[in-house]
């Protein structure tokens, strides 16, 4: 999987702003330390702002390093096809739209009317609409000019080594593709919690709301990959295919949405904003392998803790032997994905000693302690990477995004949400009794 990458220049659109201090020029200039990119690959940033090349490596707190020649700045959109041929001879260009999002259609045309043709990648961040009359839009308007092989469609958590890890675990392990489906799976449950609330973001969270923001991408991708059929090959299009499957057997039975108390008062907020920082759904999948499992996912801002994970909790075995009373815990296979990447199976066994007394225990794999000093490149290290070597495998296609708007539309915008209590994560009003997974926190912990 690890195609060399061809001689390339990366223009940043956008390059002032805050993503790229803090994301792409960082990801970029290990990419030169580590010599995954050559020291003829260039970076040229844009935007509006006016910045000599000095100014802009300042900027970027880059002046020391010894990369730091590559990295130039163009100010405006006017000449910017010719400045990057005036840097070199590229094989491929690389545009990373760091940009407000409703500039990213006329951007893409100004681009391909400067001579940005052939060779060029555009990479482009999230949000891709606000709804799925936008997301079409969107994707009609770059469709102009550039082929879906051309357009890399960001959502960060696929770049998620834990998550890319859910394929692993199921496909290249046979002890759990067997299970992996209603014959044997009770619920599949999946939380992501900030501790966070919406501190500076509030001009965009305030449009936007949590279900637009974490789950018609990222839940709904993670939520994919753990449910869909095996692919035939790692080939990026044979991956789109059956997460593609999944969501259009996806249906939301229930949403529930929650506003924390004092949100109103966040900087950049309507003080009688409806919009809701927590939401939980009730999920099913109309297919052979999932019908009758229900799927919870919930998600939400300032709820006390910063967690991502998956409860997949197992039914109950027969009422016989060890489980007469139907008192005996189910197993769970617990997926932790951040802060700390783990997966806890937990298991029945007989207490040492005792007359056949049962208890709980964990069987328990936690990355960072079974693979200490790797180095794991950043999530947007590995997107630029990946754009760079034209593999689309973490990117989401026109057609996903566009069915996942779909699904979700219904629940755009819902009214005046509930109110919770901010560093608490509100009680649920689904039937489901989610898994604490604070009880499993301890198995990365050193
Ligand atoms: C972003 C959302 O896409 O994902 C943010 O816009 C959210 O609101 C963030 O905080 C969560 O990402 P992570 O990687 O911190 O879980």
């Amino acid at each position: 999987m690890n195609k060399s990458i061809k001689r390339s220049a990366i223009v940043i659109m956008g390059a002032s702003g805050d993503l790229a201090q803090r994301k792409l020029i960082p990801a970029i200039t290990k990419m030169y330390e580590q010599g995954v990119i050559e020291k003829n690959c260039c970076v040229l940033g844009n935007g509006r702002t006016e910045l000599s090349n000095e100014s802009f490596r300042e900027l970027n707190n880059i002046t020391e390093n010894k990369f730091a020649g590559n990295f130039h700045y163009h100010q405006g959109l006017d000449g910017l096809y010719d400045k990057v041929q005036s840097l070199g001879q590229f094989e491929q260009i690389i545009v990373f739209m760091a940009l407000p999002p409703r500039v990213y259609g006329s951007t893409a045309e100004q681009l391909y009317n400067q001579g940005f043709k052939e060779n060029v990648r555009l990479i482009i961040e999230k949000p891709f609409g606000t709804d799925l009359k936008t997301a079409r839009e969107l994707n009609k308007k770059l469709k102009q000019f550039y082929t879906e092989k051309q357009i890399y469609r960001i959502d960060h958590y696929l770049a998620k080594e834990s998550i890319q890890n859910i394929l692993v675990f199921r496909f290249a392990n046979n002890i759990f593709y067997p299970v992996w489906n209603n014959g044997f799976i009770e619920s599949i449950q999946i939380s992501a919690f900030e501790e966070l609330g919406v501190e500076s973001r509030g001009d965009y969270f305030d449009k936007a709301g949590i279900i637009r923001d974490m789950i018609q991408n990222h839940l709904f991708q993670l939520l994919a990959l753990l449910t869909m059929e095996a692919p035939v090959s790692l080939d990026p299009e044979e991956i789109r295919i059956q997460k593609m499957a999944i969501l259009k057997a996806l249906e939301i039975k229930e949403c529930k949405i929650k506003q924390y108390e004092g949100y109103q008062s966040e900087p950049k907020v309507d003080e009688n904003s409806q919009t809701e920082t927590y939401a939980e759904m009730k999920l099913g999948i109309n297919s052979f392998r999932w019908t009758g499992v229900p799927i919870y996912i919930r998600t939400g801002k300032a709820v006390g803790e910063k967690m991502t994970s998956i409860a997949i909790t197992l039914k109950k075995v027969p009422r016989l032997l060890f489980n007469k009373e139907n008192d005996l815990k189910q197993n769970k296979i617990l997926i932790q994905i951040q802060p700390d990447s783990s997966i806890i199976i937990d298991h029945s066994t007989k207490i040492p000693g005792s007359d056949m007394e049962i208890t709980t225990t964990d069987m328990d794999f936690c990355f960072s302690s079974s693979f200490e000093g790797h180095n794991i490149p950043d999530a947007y290290q590995k997107l630029l990477q990946d754009a760079l070597r034209g593999d689309q495998t973490l990117f989401v296609s026109a057609e996903e995004t566009e069915l996942s708007w779909e699904k979700i539309e219904p629940y755009l915008d819902m009214g005046e949400p509930g109110l919770y209590r901010k560093g608490r994560v509100p009680r649920s009003d689904l039937d489901a009794d989610w898994v604490d997974m604070s009880a499993y926190a301890g198995s990365c912990q050193s």
